[in-house]
C-alpha cells in the first residue's frame, strides 16, 4: 500500500470570509454562526422537542400560515421540489410545469420521474410564464398541479402569483410554488395567496447554511396525500411520515442535522425580530440602489420589465469587451467578494448580483459597485470615477426622504 496519502498532516480548517453577493448561499449573520455552535442534543430530548416546536412557530411565521404540515425537510432546495412534486403525483394525474429558468426546468425534470403526464410551458430566461397561457393549456383537462418558482434565480424574474392561483382554482389544481430565492425578501402570504405547497431553501434570503428545505403544505393538499393509491416512491421525502416526527408525537424517522435546526430557528427568529415587511422593503430598497448603481457604470440588466425583477438576484448583462472569469476572480482575489456567472443559456453572457438576507445591506451594495468599478476599469471600462456608488447614494437618499416624508 503507498504510504503518500497516509503521511499527509491536514491543517486546520480556514475558510476565508467572504462577503457572498451571489444567488446563494449568502453571508451568514454572526448569531447564526453562533446557534450553529450550540452543544448538539439527541433528537428526542425534551429540550430539543421544545426547540422543534419554536422552529415550527417561525417557519408558520416566515411563511405566513397556519398549515399544521410545516416543517423543515433535510436536503437542500431541490429535495423541496422533489416533496413537493412526488407526493402529489401519481399514474394517470395530469401537472403543468410552468418553466422560465434553470431551477423551474428542474421542478420540470424532477416531476418527469413520477409516473405522470407533464406539460412544460416555457418562456425564454429573462421573462415570466403568462397565467394565460397555463389556462390554455389546462382547458378541458383535470390538471392536478401548476408548479413555478415565484423567484427564479438563473434569470432574476419574480412571478406574481395570484393570478396562478386563478388559472390553478379554474382547473380544479393545486398550486406548488417554489419560493428557494423568494421567501423572506419577496411578499409573500400562503395562506391569504392560498398556495398549496411552498418550500423554500435556508441558504438564500433566510441567510441560514445551506442543508435545510422550508415545505409548507395546506390542510386541502394533505388530503390528496391521504388518499394516495399508491405510496410515494421516495421514502425519505414522504410528507405524511415525515410528519410523525415534526407532527405532536414526535416519532423517530431519521436524525436530522440538529445544528443546522439551531441555525436555521436562530435565522427564521431573526427575520421575524426585523418584521417581515421591513425586510421585504430593505431588499428592495437595496436592490433599487445597486440597479441605479450598474446602471449609471453603463452596465445593461436582463429583466427589461421592473415589475419581474426578483429583488434577490440582479442579472446584470457582461460587457462584450469584458472577460468573464477574469473579472469575477479579481472581485474574489482583490476585494473578497463572491458573485456568480450566468448558468444554461445565459452561461458567460451574465453576472447574477445577490442580495440577500444578510448581505442585502448598504455597505455591501456601495462596497460591490466600487469594487465592480475597479474591476471593469483594470480591464479597460470607461466609467465616469464614482458614477455606480453615486447614483446608488442618490437613490438611498431617495429611499429615505420618502420615510421620512411618511413619518
Ligand atoms: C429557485 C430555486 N429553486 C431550487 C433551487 C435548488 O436549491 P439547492 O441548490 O439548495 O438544492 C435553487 C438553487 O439555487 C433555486 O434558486
Amino acid at each position: 500500500m503507498s504510504e503518500g496519502p497516509f503521511k499527509t498532516l491536514i491543517g486546520e480548517l480556514t475558510p476565508p470570509m467572504r462577503l457572498m453577493m451571489t444567488p446563494g448561499p449568502s453571508s451568514i449573520d454572526p448569531r447564526v454562526y453562533r446557534a450553529l455552535a450550540a452543544p448538539v442534543v439527541g433528537h428526542l430530548d425534551p429540550w430539543f422537542k421544545t426547540c422543534m416546536d419554536e422552529t415550527q412557530i417561525l417557519m408558520r411565521q416566515v411563511f405566513q400560515t397556519e398549515n399544521r404540515v410545516t416543517m423543515p425537510l433535510s436536503a437542500s432546495g431541490s429535495g423541496g421540489i422533489e416533496a413537493a412534486v412526488l407526493n402529489t403525483l401519481e399514474e394517470g394525474d395530469e401537472a403543468i410545469v410552468c418553466v422560465n429558468g434553470w431551477f423551474s426546468e428542474r421542478m420540470y425534470e424532477i416531476a418527469l420521474r413520477s409516473p405522470a403526464k407533464i406539460t412544460k410551458l416555457e418562456v425564454p430566461y429573462g421573462r415570466a410564464v403568462d397565467p394565460q397561457d397555463v389556462r390554455k393549456a389546462g382547458a378541458g383537462k383535470k390538471i392536478k398541479i401548476v408548479g413555478l418558482a415565484h423567484g427564479e434565480t438563473s434569470s432574476g424574474v419574480v412571478t406574481a402569483l395570484d393570478p396562478f392561483r386563478k388559472v390553478a382554482d379554474e382547473l380544479g389544481a393545486l398550486l406548488i410554488v417554489d419560493t428557494v430565492a423568494s421567501l423572506a425578501a419577496e411578499p409573500l402570504n400562503v395562506d391569504k395567496q392560498r398556495l398549496d405547497i411552498v418550500f423554500s431553501g435556508s441558504q438564500k434570503a433566510l441567510s441560514a447554511p445551506p442543508g435545510r428545505s422550508p415545505i409548507t403544505v395546506s390542510p386541502r393538499t394533505e388530503e390528496v396525500l391521504r388518499n394516495r393509491k399508491k405510496k410515494v416512491q421516495s421514502w425519505y421525502f414522504d410528507l405524511t411520515t415525515a410528519m410523525n416526527y415534526w407532527g405532536k408525537d414526535r416519532l423517530y424517522h431519521h436524525t436530522p442535522p440538529i445544528s443546522l435546526i439551531y441555525a436555521l430557528r436562530e435565522a427564521m427568529r431573526l427575520t421575524m425580530e426585523e418584521g417581515l415587511q421591513v425586510r421585504w422593503e430593505r431588499h428592495r430598497v437595496n436592490q433599487q440602489a445597486l440597479i441605479a448603481g450598474v446602471e449609471a457604470m453603463g452596465l445593461e440588466l436582463l429583466v427589461k420589465n421592473p415589475k419581474e425583477r426578483l429583488v434577490t438576484v440582479t442579472p446584470v448583462m457582461i460587457p462584450a469587451s469584458i472577460d468573464d472569469a477574469q473579472f469575477r476572480n479579481q472581485l474574489l482575489d482583490e476585494f473578497n467578494i463572491e458573485i456568480a456567472g450566468g448558468i444554461g443559456p445565459l452561461k458567460a453572457k451574465i453576472w447574477r448580483l445577490g442580495l440577500m438576507g444578510y448581505c442585502a445591506q448598504k455597505a455591501n451594495v456601495l462596497l460591490l459597485l466600487a469594487a465592480m468599478e475597479k474591476v471593469l476599469v483594470d480591464q479597460g471600462a470607461r466609467i465616469q470615477a464614482g458614477a455606480g456608488v453615486g447614483a446608488a447614494i442618490r437613490s438611498y437618499a431617495g429611499a429615505e426622504a420618502a420615510v421620512a416624508t411618511k413619518a
